[in-house]
């Protein structure tokens, strides 16, 4: 039986810290910090992502605006926003959440924010600071900078010697999860669809993060035998047993056969998610503390 790693608490306490950090600089400076959010069209599941962010900053004592933009929002219009946001002294951090209406193309947009407000990491000098190594001067993707907390929480800050599997090569997770295991000094391999024998490549992992988008596709035999899971999917899939329509969250790995072979095991949900949000606040007062020219929090 695996240790389940607790993200909501390990969330909780990054919160904690954002906050009491935010309500520092406010005192110290005046500036309050401030996390503008953008969303393009209706679809629910990011409506519901980014109300939670919104109102995560809200209760950070951050400034928190939203921008919920309709479906036929042009490309200048998007760019126009960004724009304003970038010019916004109030304003330390932006976040466009993704993915984008099919028309829209969002690396433009993506690379129109600010460096130093690009709370989501994907600006290209962001990027390439943590692919350089340097973790201290940039701003690192949420998802993957919660799910190298939780390892934390499990391994300690040093993972020499350690064999550290990514599944997934996406800009959003795979890749800066890959990097930021390697400044750790893990031994790292970054499997992806087109890997020969994933479970034989998994199996040789101490440390598995799954970020596949695929319902329970690791099972308990790819796992070696008290590995660290980090299960990093976030699925919907239809629960029958709750009844007639109703859907459940599942992720990448199979919770039962992975728990039963693994040494620890982040869950969905209550893992990897309430991470994302956490970091994504710390992201954003990193970079007011930053603008105000003052030594900045470690998260
Ligand atoms: N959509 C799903 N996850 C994310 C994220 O971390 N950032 C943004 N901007 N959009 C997302």
């Amino acid at each position: 039986m695996a240790k389940i790693i607790n993200g909501t608490e390990v969330a909780a306490s990054v919160i904690d810290q954002v906050k009491s950090s935010a309500s520092a600089l406010q005192a110290d400076t005046g500036v309050q910090t401030g996390l503008a959010v953008v969303i393009v069209g209706s679809d629910p599941a990011s409506q519901a992502y980014v109300g939670s962010k919104s109102k995560m900053a809200k209760e950070c004592g951050f400034k928190s605006v939203q921008h919920s933009l309709p479906e036929e929002t042009t490309q200048q219009e998007l760019l126009a926003l960004v724009a304003e946001l970038n010019a916004d002294p109030t304003i330390h951090g932006i976040l466009v959440q993704l993915p984008l209406p099919k028309h829209l193309d969002s690396e433009p947009v993506i690379q129109s924010i600010l460096p130093e407000k690009d709370v989501d990491g994907l600006h290209v000098v962001n990027a390439g600071k943590l692919a350089t190594g340097d973790i201290e001067t940039g701003l690192i993707s949420c998802t993957p900078a919660g799910s190298l907390i939780l390892v934390r929480t499990i391994h300690g800050e040093d993972l020499s010697g350690l064999n550290a599997v990514v599944i997934g090569r996406s800009n959003l997770f795979g890749k800066p999860m890959g990097q930021l295991l390697l400044s750790r000094n893990a031994t790292v391999t970054m499997a992806h669809s087109r890997t020969k024998d994933l479970a034989g490549v998994c199996a040789r992992a101490d440390i598995l993060v799954a970020a596949v988008g695929r319902p329970e596709m690791v099972r308990g035999d790819w796992v070696k035998p008290g590995a660290t899971v980090i299960d990093v999917g976030i699925n919907r899939v239809p629960a029958p047993e709750k009844g007639d329509g109703k859907f459940k969250l599942v992720g990448d790995c199979d919770f039962l056969s992975c728990e039963a072979v693994a040494g620890a095991i982040s869950p969905v949900p209550r893992g990897v998610g309430p991470m994302t949000i956490a970091m994504l606040m710390a992201n954003t007062v990193i970079a007011a503390y930053r603008m105000a020219g003052k030594p900045v929090p470690k998260f």
